[in-house]
């Protein structure tokens, strides 16, 4: 019985897809692309350019033309992966706070999702890969093998998010990071344009009550439970 060929893993911020999906990836020798970088990049660069992020035209424009590359770590700082926007390294960039805080306006422009989500098909049509975002099941790669969609109480996710900026050395409150948590969950969820929504044929996990781990255990039960086509 083999792995799924295309997995697609969607769900809030915060809610352990990309921790898990990495695990899973670096096990089965899997790509793992996680998509929220894709607009991040977007929403930097219209920052660095001084663009208003309310300008669609403008950030459309860009998502249409800067070439965004994610490939494995040239440096060993705790990244995951690279992250070049025109050729230059953003991959801490986009986690700033002014990214978080604009970049669900950027993901809500047609225009932006078009130009990303053609750049996100072609690369996960090539299979063997776990690709993380909120529309991944839904519109990017509707034939995945596997979708699962991962869920947790906005508490618990800004708890997370908190924690790790801690661990950065970064100097952060609560409820800023919680407040924050709940306006982009609005805007991701009541966009137009591919919102934040479950497939209906993907596997809902709750991980409140879970340890990583065990979230990992249970998709890769799932995984190699079911048949996949070759
Ligand atoms: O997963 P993340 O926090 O890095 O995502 C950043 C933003 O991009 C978030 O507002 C949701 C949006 N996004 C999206 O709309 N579609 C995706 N496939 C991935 C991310």
């Amino acid at each position: 019985m083999g792995l799924p060929n295309i997995v697609a893993m969607d769900g809030p911020a915060a809610s352990g897809k990309s921790t898990v999906a990495k695990i899973l990836a670096d096990r089965w020798g899997y790509l793992y692309f996680d998509t929220g970088v894709m607009y991040r990049a977007i929403t930097w660069v219209a920052l660095e350019r001084g663009f208003s992020v309310e300008d669609e035209a403008n950030v459309t424009a860009l998502a249409e033309t800067v070439s965004i590359d994610v490939n494995s770590p040239s440096i060993d700082d705790g990244r995951d992966y690279d992250v070049l926007a025109d050729g230059k390294d953003v991959t801490w960039e986009i986690r700033r706070p002014e990214v978080d805080q604009n970049v669900s306006v950027v993901a809500a422009y047609p225009g932006v999702r078009k130009a990303l989500t053609t750049q996100q098909r072609r690369i996960g049509l090539r299979g063997d890969v776990i690709m993380v975002g909120r529309d991944i099941g839904t519109v990017v790669l509707p034939e995945a093998d596997l979708k699962v969609f991962l869920v947790a109480s906005v508490e618990e996710r800004a708890r997370r998010r908190y924690l790790q900026r801690l661990d950065r050395g970064e100097d952060v409150e609560y409820p800023p990071i919680l407040q924050g948590m709940k306006k982009r969950d609005k805007i991701d969820s009541t966009r137009d344009v591919a919102p934040l929504r479950a497939a209906e044929d993907a596997v809902i996990i709750d991980s409140d009550q879970m340890t990583i781990e065990e979230v990992v255990q249970k998709i890769e039960t799932i995984a190699r439970k079911k048949r996949y086509h070759d």
